[in-house]
This record gives structure tokens, C-alpha cells and sequence, in this order.
């Protein structure tokens, strides 16, 4: 299985990625997190992307697309991934697609999550994320078991580097202009379906799990 997640940042594409990965045992590949390790890392991809994100900027599609092509070739992903953060512009989508062809592949589905802006603001005010296994908490809404520890790996938790609001805004500007066309590109494609984001996280995954029980 196949899968792309698509949705405003704070949207939830991460917290319910997580939950699709380990239902149907396959990678959780998320662009956002490759970014950052490579960044904690000290990497050239990580020096490049650094002041992207910082600024809530998308990273040029020239870094984006080797770096995933790269990791969707890896073993582990021969059975299916789920995609969270990728494709975010028309150009990225082509070349994952071009790139499947060649090995008579496809997208199975892409699960678009809808939240109002008026929503992300608070999601990402509160959020807290773990850096070493990608896991995401929030405050108020889905707090860990134990204050500041990740409930999957015991990692202190971190308040990303790009959730100050006044980068949140510039975001949503971004995904507006860049990332949302790619609803009617999905949507022509055939594969796209629409998910309300505004429930709870456990109601919005029983709403994926419903949609991806017919594949
Ligand atoms: P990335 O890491 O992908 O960030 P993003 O798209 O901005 O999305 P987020 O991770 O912020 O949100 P999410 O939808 O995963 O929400 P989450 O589950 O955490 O990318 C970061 C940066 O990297 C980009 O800005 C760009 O610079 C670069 N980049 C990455 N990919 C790229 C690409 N392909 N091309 C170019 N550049 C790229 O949830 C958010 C919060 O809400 C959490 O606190 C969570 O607990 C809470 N929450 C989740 N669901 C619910 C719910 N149902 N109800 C209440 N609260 C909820
Ligand atoms: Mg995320
Ligand atoms: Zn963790």
C-alpha cells in the first residue's frame, strides 16, 4: 500500500501517519523529519535545508526529491510507505510519479486531512514533538503519558524551531500557494479522498482506516 498524506501543516498528516504505519506495517516516511535529522545532524542536505525551514519555506525541490526518491528505494519500503509531507508542489508530484512508472508502480491513495486555518494556530501553539522517533504530542489536546517524555521512546520533547507563530502564518501562506493545488491534481488522478480533521485524532484515524479498508 501506498499512501500520500496531504493537509495544512499542523493538519494532523503526522500524528495519523504514525497510526497507518504501524496498522498495516509499513515505513512512515516523513520529508519534515529527514530535514531535521539531517539538521541535529550537521549534514550538508541539513546546512542547506536549515534556513528554509527556519523561515517556514518550503526546501527547493532540486534537495527534496533525490533525498525521497533515495528513501523510497530503501528495502524496507518494497511493500508500500505512507508519504507525510511529500509531494508539496506540482513538479514534486511529477517526478514521484514519473519515478514509479518506471517500476510499473503507483499511489494507491491520498488522504487529504481537512482543518480550517483558524484552527493550526492553536494546534501548532501547543504542540510538542519527540526528535528522535518523530512522534507528535499537543499540550492541551493530546498530551504524553508523562510530562515532556515521549510516550513511544522516553526522548525528551521538543517545541520545533518553525511552530512560533509568527512562522505559522507564513506556512499556511506557503501551503495555500504551493501544496494545495495538488488537491485537484490528486483529485484528477482519481485517488484522492477527503477526510475532516476537525474530530478527534482517534475519530479521524477510523475515518482513514474506514477509507483504507476498500483498497
Ligand atoms: P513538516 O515537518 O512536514 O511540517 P508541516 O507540513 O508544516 O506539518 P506539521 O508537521 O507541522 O503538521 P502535521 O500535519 O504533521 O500535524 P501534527 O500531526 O504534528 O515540514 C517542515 C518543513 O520542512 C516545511 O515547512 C519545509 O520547509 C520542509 N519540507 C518538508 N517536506 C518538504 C517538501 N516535500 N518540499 C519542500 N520542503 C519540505 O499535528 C499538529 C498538532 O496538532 C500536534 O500538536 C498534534 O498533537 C495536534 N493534533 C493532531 N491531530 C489533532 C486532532 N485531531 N485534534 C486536536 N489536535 C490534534
Ligand atoms: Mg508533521
Ligand atoms: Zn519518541
Amino acid at each position: 500500500m501506498k499512501i500520500i498524506m496531504l493537509g495544512a501543516p499542523g493538519a494532523g498528516k503526522g500524528t495519523q501517519a504514525i497510526r497507518i504505519a504501524e496498522r498495516y506495517r509499513i515505513p512512515h516516511v516523513s520529508t519534515g523529519d529527514i530535514f531535521r535529522s539531517n539538521i541535529k545532524g550537521g549534514t550538508e542536505l541539513g546546512k542547506k535545508a536549515k534556513d528554509y525551514i527556519d523561515k517556514g519555506q518550503l526546501v527547493p525541490d532540486e534537495l527534496t526529491i533525490g533525498m525521497l526518491l533515495d528513501r523510497i528505494s530503501q528495502p524496507d519500503c518494497e511493500g508500500g510507505y505512507v508519504l507525510d509531507g511529500f509531494p508539496r508542489t506540482i513538479p514534486q508530484a511529477e517526478s514521484l510519479k514519473e519515478a514509479l512508472e518506471k517500476r510499473g508502480e503507483r499511489i494507491d491513495l491520498a488522504l487529504d486531512i481537512e482543518v480550517p486555518d483558524s484552527h493550526i494556530v492553536r494546534r501548532m501553539g501547543g504542540r510538542r514533538a519527540c526528535p528522535k522517533c518523530g512522534a507528535t504530542y499537543h499540550l492541551e489536546f493530546a498530551p504524553p503519558e508523562k510530562e515532556g517524555l515521549c510516550d513511544r521512546c522516553g526522548s525528551e520533547l521538543i517545541t520545533r524551531s518553525d511552530d512560533k507563530a509568527e512562522t505559522v502564518q507564513g506556512r499556511l501562506d506557503v501551503y495555500h500557494r504551493q501544496t494545495y493545488p495538488l488537491i485537484s491534481y490528486y483529485r484528477e488522478e482519481g485517488i484522492l479522498r477527503e477526510i475532516d480533521g476537525t474530530k478527534t485524532p482517534d475519530e479521524v484515524f477510523s475515518a482513514l482506516e474506514a477509507l483504507l479498508s476498500e483498497v
